[in-house]
Formats: C-alpha cells, structure tokens, sequence
C-alpha cells in the first residue's frame, strides 16, 4: 500500500491509549501520524482571529498529501474529544477563507478509529463523523472502536482492526 494515508490523532496525552492503537493501525498501514495535540489550533472564531495558528498550514498540508484521512479519537464523555471536535470546528475556516482548500476534500475518503473504556460505543458516536464527511463530499470508509487492556490492544481490537484495513481501506485507490 502506497503511503496516501494519514491518521489524524485527537487525544488529550500524546503518548496514551489511542495513540497505542494508531501506532498499531500505522504500522500495518504505513499512513503517517499527526498529532493535534502537539499543534497550537484555537477555537473556531466567527471572525477568523485564529487565522494564524496551526490549522490552516496543517490543513493545507492534509488536502495536498493525503487521500485517505482517518480520525483517531479517545471517547470522552460519550464524545469526541474537545481537540478532535475542534479541528472539525475550524473546517468551517475552508468553507469561508479557505475556500479552494475546503473543496480538495471533496472526494477524499474518511475513516474513524475510536478507543474509549468501554467495549461498546453508545449510539450516535460515529454520526458526526459520517454527516461531516457526507457534507464535505468525502466518502465515508466506516469505524472500528478500539480499547487498550493491561497497557496492551486486545486480539479481538488487533483482528477488527486488520479487518477493517484489508476490507475498507485496501479497496481505496490509493495510487
Ligand atoms: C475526560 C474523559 C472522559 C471519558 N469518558 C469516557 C466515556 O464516556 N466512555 C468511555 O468508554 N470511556 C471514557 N473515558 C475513558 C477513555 O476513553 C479511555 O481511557 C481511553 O483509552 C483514553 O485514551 P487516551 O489515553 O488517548 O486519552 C474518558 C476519559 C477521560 C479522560
């Protein structure tokens, strides 16, 4: 697999449990990782006051390098984390200043992995995921929920996870 993918990390700690199961997803993947958490990315603002922070350089970055983005997300509170929702939040800066940026999303593809302490997720966590990337004209791949078990990633996490490689991202043009 040709390296057109990116994880896109959105956890509170750098080096923590969803960071443990990217490293496992990129190194069957081979995508690059970017952590949000190490970028200066404020607020949305109406008046665009953060204009200058990380995002609009990452972004730029993201729509030309990659084909395949995949959002990694601790579950906090039933939810994205803030850091993840934020980044969401200021892709309203592509639809208003970064105009021709926002429309390179247009069909690229998305994909979720969540890591939370529960097994299960609630209903409705993938939503925001799956509307963001519908509005933005990217094709959705699908999600996998992951959890970490005595510092380790379950065989039942590791199995799903390679599954989810080899069917939904695998079938990705990826040239
Ligand atoms: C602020 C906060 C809220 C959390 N809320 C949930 C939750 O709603 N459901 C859940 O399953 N786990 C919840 N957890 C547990 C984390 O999802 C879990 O420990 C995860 O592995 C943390 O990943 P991280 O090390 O990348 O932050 C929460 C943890 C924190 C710090």
């Amino acid at each position: 697999m040709k390296n057109k993918g990116v994880i896109i990390l959105g956890s509170s700690r750098s080096n923590g449990n969803t960071h443990k199961v990217v490293t496992f997803f990129k190194e069957k993947t081979g995508f690059d990782l970017i952590d949000l958490n190490s970028k200066n990315i404020g607020e949305f603002d109406y008046n665009f006051e953060n204009r200058n922070d990380d995002f609009i350089p990452l972004i730029k970055q993201i729509v030309d390098k990659y084909e395949v983005l995949i959002f990694a997300t601790p579950v906090y509170w039933y939810a994205m984390s803030g850091i993840m929702k934020t980044f969401f939040d200021r892709i309203s800066d592509c639809l208003k200043i970064e105009k021709e940026t926002g429309r390179k999303l247009r069909g690229k593809s998305m994909g979720m992995i969540s890591c939370g302490a529960d097994l299960e997720l609630k209903d409705g966590f993938s939503m925001p995921f799956k509307e963001s990337a519908n509005y933005l004209g990217m094709n959705y791949l699908g999600d996998v929920h992951s959890w970490i078990e005595e510092e380790e990633i379950p065989k039942p996490v590791q199995s799903q996870l390679i599954h989810f490689i080899e069917n939904n991202i695998k079938t990705v043009d990826l040239i």
